[in-house]
């Protein structure tokens, strides 16, 4: 078996993306067209891990605004004109594929940010992944009471965290 890479998602591969997230999510769902939305919004931001001719894992990120959440399982209708950041919506691996996968996935999304003006990442943590997303740079942000009660929709524990690329540059990242 050849090693997994990401790749470009495509609309194609909706259907073993969508089965990924419901078996890693099961409760967090979302239906398959929000998932497309992203991509057809941010194809950029949207890439599949491809272990030969399988999907084992997929990122969807795209630019948003910092201190909001977009709503799970709720269309985008638009990006922001003025967004600050790249949100990393979910990144999703099947577990027998785990193991560095996610640190490229970030590294991507972080080229991408830098090529287009954007100084921050940003994500929601959820199933206890802080210590993970703190290996990669990103810190938790105080909630205000909006935000609070939107992370609410992400399950207990769930946590805003945001990387900013304008910081100097770890040397262990
Ligand atoms: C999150 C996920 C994509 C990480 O994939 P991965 O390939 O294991 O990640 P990496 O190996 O690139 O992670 C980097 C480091 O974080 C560690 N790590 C992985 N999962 C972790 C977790 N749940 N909690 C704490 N640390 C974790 C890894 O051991 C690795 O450390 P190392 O480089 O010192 O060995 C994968 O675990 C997954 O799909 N989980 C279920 C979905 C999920 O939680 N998504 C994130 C939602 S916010």
């Amino acid at each position: 078996m050849s090693k997994p890479h990401w790749r470009p998602a495509h609309i194609s591969d909706l259907p073993a993306m969508s089965a990924i997230a419901a078996r890693i999510h099961p409760d967090l769902p979302e239906r398959p067209e929000v998932l497309a939305e992203k991509m057809r919004l941010y194809p950029d931001g949207c890439c599949v891990l491809a272990a030969d001719d399988a999907i084992a894992g997929y990122g969807l990120s795209h630019p948003w605004k910092r201190q909001q959440i977009p709503p799970l399982d709720r269309l985008l209708e638009r990006l922001p004109g003025d967004a600050d950041c790249l949100y990393v919506h979910d990144v999703a691996v099947l577990s027998d594929f785990r193991g560095g996968v996610a640190r490229d996935y970030v590294a991507t999304i972080e080229k991408l940010a830098r090529a287009s003006g954007i100084a921050a990442l940003a994500l929601v943590s959820v199933y206890a992944t802080r210590p993970l997303w703190e290996s990669f740079g990103f810190q938790p942000v105080t909630a205000d009471a909006e935000l609070r009660s939107k992370l609410a929709s992400y399950g207990e524990g769930a946590i805003y965290m945001l990387r900013d690329l304008a910081a100097a540059p770890r040397a262990d990242i």
